[in-house]
């Protein structure tokens, strides 16, 4: 056993856990985060996605301990109070999910690409939106709905960065 410290939607947690435990196991098992899903256990459907230093993972890749220290955002810690992140309301509003499995990753990964087009200056079109889905797959959808709430919510994320301003 080791202890882990980590940050998680902003709160500081350390629990002492397996050398082998996923930072997916950790987060549903031992902090009862369940909003992080897990499809597949390797690496290939993307329900595990959290943002890991501000950056998206799937959390089914990376063991607790290799990441003590860091700040982990789950889709619990992505609203505001009872205030919904852009994200959030643009695919409640385009009905980008049909069961639900996948959203949770689906958002968090959209969170990420609108933030990293947002920072390099580029146009994130509906044409990069599926290339980035690659790894997030969705078995209800057919994708149309996921791609228009995550372009829909890179414009009101732009209206969230101006406000900040
Ligand atoms: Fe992690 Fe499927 S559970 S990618
Ligand atoms: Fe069912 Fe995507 S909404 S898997």
């Amino acid at each position: 056993m080791t202890q882990v410290t980590l940050t998680v939607n902003g709160k500081s947690v350390s629990r002492d856990v397996p050398d082998t435990m996923l930072l997916s196991e950790f987060l549903r098992e031992e902090l009862r985060l369940t909003g992080t899903h897990v499809g597949c256990d390797t690496s290939q459907c993307g329900a595990c996605v959290v943002h890991l230093d501000g950056r998206a993972v799937k959390s089914c890749t990376a063991l607790a301990v290799a990441h003590s220290g860091s700040a982990v955002t789950t889709i619990e810690g992505l609203a505001s109070g009872k205030a919904l992140h852009p994200m959030q309301e643009a695919f409640n509003e385009h009905h980008g999910l049909q069961c639900g499995f996948c959203t949770t990753g689906m958002i968090m990964t959209g969170v990420d690409m609108v933030n990293r087009y947002k920072a390099a200056g580029k146009t994130l079109t509906p044409e990069a939106i599926r290339k980035e889905l690659e790894g997030n797959i969705c078995r209800c959808t057919g994708y149309h709905n996921i791609v228009k709430a995550i372009e829909d919510a890179a414009t009101r994320m732009d209206g969230m960065a101006q406000a900040a301003e």
